[in-house]
């Protein structure tokens, strides 16, 4: 039996700590050689020669590895070495599925907790911090706790009264997941193929390029930790070159998705398209973007609200679906909000993340940087909003976009309504006395639901306005941050145009990756 597992603790990685150096040395030791990231299929290496370079985003001229795409051709392979592997593994009983999780758990832990942390904070330019919180501790725990919620699962079972023996038998899909992952978490890739697999689903796992560094890494644990061959398949490569080939297939039993709202709604369709051919209705789990806010009243503690909207707002470059991006903060307040804002953000370095004095690191690549810097100059030209901090970037060896800090005249100006995934929030003042109004605009403005935080002092008021905002946010924070949910503690995801609001982190979600069947039995 699995006892309940308690999450993960973090490493400080304070000067002079033991762990400090550790980490400081299997960065080096990673940076002075250079893989190659080979496609995994069945078990076996499949070099493509498709070749596209991995680099470091804060440094974009030092390369860490060459990763091989793939394409048609793989996708058939994959699907082929899935269904191989998927009887047995499907009806291996969970508890030996379920301790080649935990094993990898520990793994991650031990003896590969550098690898997760460095190799996440050189490929995406995380700190170390944001490294360990989530490639090793997050990682670590929904491996550990799925695997103990698909014990409550299976544990669940029907009433029987008397003459009868009445149960559920939870089986996995037939034919395969299809796990699509973003780059901004490492635990979040790992955990969109590993949730289905553990409860006995086969996986085609389409890493996000921008981090297959880290990606791989998860697949060598997984060898270490026993995962039979076929189990994850590991396919880098484009959407068109490998999603649509995988969609086309009639064994597609699921899709597991994180990344963009345009990439989710395309990828919907395609599904709607070849619908008739499926096996299975395939499942669709998904989360996408946010538009996330922090909504304060003028009982709020300032100094409170000063830290969050840093955090929630710079953290990871403001590159995280939950990070804060628009502000709603009264009048009565702002003067000191402002100026507390300002003088600690003067403290709120930026650069190479190697300098583990830095808060935050660089974008992910130049796709991302072009879309970011395009916001502040639209900012600039406009006569709605300005740039009261911040808005300096620079490519020249990283892509590094300064914490900016706007100010809109309009409650609707532009960076107020779109994502922006970049470091920049955007603050509307509103008067008093139009609370009401402007949680309204709040709930309103943009189309998603993923995150949201109150700041007050009084509960009359708390309660109001997490009233008004009901349905503004999946995840909603009560004088805390929007950020850095955990595992247990804050089943994650979002509702609207966030994502379908399966819960990682929760049983909720493992139920859809499992197909009942009930079954009665008369004794
Ligand atoms: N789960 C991540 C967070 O809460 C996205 O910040």
């Amino acid at each position: 039996k699995i006892r309940e597992p308690e999450n993960e603790s973090y490493n400080s990685y304070a000067p002079g700590t033991p762990e400090r150096k550790a980490l400081r040395e299997e960065i080096d030791h990673l940076k002075n050689q250079e893989i190659e990231i080979p496609a995994i299929i069945g078990g076996q290496e499949v070099k493509t020669g498709n070749l596209q370079d991995v680099v470091m985003p804060h440094n974009h001229r030092h390369k860490l590895a060459d990763v091989h795409l793939c394409g048609e051709e793989e996708v058939q392979r994959a699907i082929a070495a899935s269904q191989e592997a998927r009887r047995e593994w499907a009806t291996l009983p969970w508890e030996e599925r379920a301790s080649i999780f935990l094993k990898a758990a520990d793994l991650i832990t031990g003896p590969y907790r550098y690898t997760m942390n460095a190799s996440t904070m050189l490929g995406q330019s995380k700190t170390p911090h944001q490294s360990e919180i989530e490639a090793v501790g997050e990682l670590a725990d929904f491996l550990r706790f799925n695997a103990y919620y698909l014990q409550e699962l299976y544990e669940k079972q029907p009433y029987s009264p008397g003459g009868m023996w009445n149960r559920m038998e939870y089986r996995p899909l037939e034919g395969f997941i299809f796990a699509v992952t973003p780059f901004n978490f490492t635990a979040i890739a790992g955990n969109l193929p590993l949730a289905p697999a553990l409860c006995g689903n086969v996986s085609l796992w389409k890493p996000a390029t921008s981090s297959i560094y880290s990606s791989y890494y998860i697949m060598k644990v997984l060898k270490e930790a026993g995962m039979p061959d076929g189990v994850i398949n590991f396919l880098p490569g484009s959407g068109a070159d490998v999603g649509d080939p995988v969609i086309e297939s009639e064994l597609l039993a699921g899709l597991h998705f994180t990344g963009s709202t345009n990439t989710f709604q395309y990828l919907w369709k395609s599904i709607a398209e070849n619908i008739e051919q499926y096996k299975t209705y395939p499942r669709i789990v998904g989360e996408t973007g946010g538009k996330d806010f922090i909504f304060a009243h003028n009982s709020a503690d300032v100094d409170a609200l000063v830290v969050a909207a840093i955090r929630a707002a710079y953290e990871y470059q403001g590159q995280k679906c939950s990070a804060a991006s628009r502000m709603y903060i009264p009048e009565s307040i702002w003067p000191d909000f402002r100026d507390d804002f300002l003088k600690e953000v003067q403290d709120v370095k930026y650069g190479d993340v190697e300098d583990f004095s830095n808060f935050m690191g660089a974008v992910i690549d130049r796709k991302a940087f072009d879309n970011i810097t395009s916001y502040i100059d639209y900012v600039r030209d406009s006569d709605d909003g300005e740039v009261l901090f911040g808005g300096h970037y620079d490519d020249s060896e990283g892509y590094f976009v300064e914490p900016t800090l706007v100010l809109a005249h309009d409650p609707k100006f532009k960076t107020m309504e779109e994502e922006i995934f970049g470091p920049v929030l955007t603050v509307y003042v509103y008067e008093d006395d139009q609370l009401d109004e402007t949680l309204e605009l709040c709930d309103t403005t943009s189309p998603y639901a993923l995150t949201g935080a109150i700041f007050a002092r009084d509960r009359h008021v708390l309660k109001k306005m997490s009233d008004y905002l009901r349905q503004a946010a999946g995840n909603f924070y009560i004088n805390d941050k929007p950020t850095a949910a955990i595992v247990n503690q804050q089943p994650f995801g979002g509702a609207r145009k966030s994502g379908t609001n399966d819960k990682a982190g929760s049983a909720a979600n493992l139920m859809r990756w499992m197909s009942v069947r009930s079954i009665k039995e008369t004794t």
